[in-house]
């Protein structure tokens, strides 16, 4: 059943879990997320980006998640479109049927500019009111996110603040976003502590130093009744970097956030833990794998299959990890 994020989360909150929220783009992904959670009950959150969109078309989009929703009744999923870049965006998801939007109004509408607070509080705001007269909640986004080694948002292709951020933009500040949740209404909170969207998120195994986990405690102290999402969340796994690198690839020494962190962060207020990189390198690595095993193969439907296997054993251990298992 469609539920709007707000349910879950509380329910999350109440419950001491937390959850990943899986980006999808095609249909082995949502198989896959589907699977582990139908074998270790637990609720789901998929979320689509405009890359998603532009990928797949809104339309088949939304029919992958419905068609999940239709094939899993008894799994509740909540249907969340990721990083808005302005409240028109969130708008047409409304309109399509998302119990779920993100308001990113932490950059500006080209998705690559700082914006000021006035103006996220401002766009975001806006979109709350939209939202909540249709029963659907709203991610907001405060603080920029981007690595404390180097200033840079790190997304090679995507969307990602360009240039060189400063620190005080890396760390959202726990007294600005209590303000900002005051002044917006928002139902989750989605906090910058050193993370960054891609695989070069880390050049070595992160410490406290470059990945903030004690400012999580701190913004969680300050707003402890607000639910708080970590973007930028894939641990980068090193057996599938391995296999990548080992079958053609050539992707390099590069780290995530280690799960044991994402834990501490679930201690401290962390609901929602957004997760795209991990799934796109467990399918690369076993579609890698798979045609140099299988020079012989022209049947996608064999390689697709060993991706779908791939993303799902992360889907699991991540449902395990977070504690949300067994809460379907
Ligand atoms: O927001 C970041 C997600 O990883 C989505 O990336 O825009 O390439 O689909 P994307
Ligand atoms: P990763 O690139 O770490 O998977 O982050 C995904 C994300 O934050 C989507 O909004
Ligand atoms: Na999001
Ligand atoms: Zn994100």
């Amino acid at each position: 059943a469609l539920i709007s994020l707000r349910q879950l989360l509380d329910y999350a909150a109440e419950n001491d879990f937390g959850m990943p929220a899986f980006n999808v783009n095609n249909m082995e992904q949502v198989h896959a997320i589907m699977q582990a959670a139908d074998e270790c009950n637990s609720p789901v959150i998929m979320q689509g980006s405009a890359g998603a969109r532009s990928y797949a078309g809104e339309p088949f989009l939304r029919h992958l998640i419905t068609a999940a929703l239709e094939m899993y009744p008894h799994i509740p999923v909540v249907m969340h479109q990721d990083h808005g870049s302005a409240p028109s965006v969130c708008l047409r998801s409304i309109q399509s049927g998302f119990s779920s939007v993100m308001m990113d109004g932490s950059l500006m509408e080209d998705m690559k500019t700082p914006s000021t607070y006035e103006y996220n509080v401002d766009v975001t705001r806006r979109v709350v009111e939209m939202a909540h007269a249709g029963g659907v909640s709203v991610e907001g986004e405060l603080g920029c996110l981007g690595s404390l080694e180097t200033g840079m948002a790190g997304e090679e292709d995507g969307s990602g603040a360009e240039g060189v951020l400063d620190h005080s933009q890396l760390l959202t500040d726990p007294e600005e976003a209590a303000q900002f949740v005051k002044e917006t209404g928002v139902d989750a909170l989605a906090i910058a502590i050193g993370t960054s969207h891609g695989a070069y998120k880390f050049t070595r195994p992160p410490t406290g130093d470059i990945l903030a986990i004690e400012r999580i405690k701190e913004i969680h102290a300050r707003i402890p009744n607000t639910h708080l999402v970590m973007h930028g969340s894939s641990s980068v796994p090193q057996d599938w970097l391995k296999i990548i690198d080992e079958f053609g690839g050539d992707m390099g020494e590069t780290y995530g956030v280690p799960v044991e962190e994402i834990q501490e962060g679930i201690k401290h207020g962390v609901r929602k833990v957004n997760i795209d990189t991990d799934l796109r390198m467990a399918s690369t690595g076993a579609i890698r794998k798979h045609l140099a095993e299988n020079p012989k193969n022209f049947d996608p439907r064999k390689f697709l299959k060993a991706s779908t296997a791939a993303m799902k054993d992360i889907c699991k251990a991540r449902y395990e990890a977070f504690g949300c298992a067994g809460h379907a």
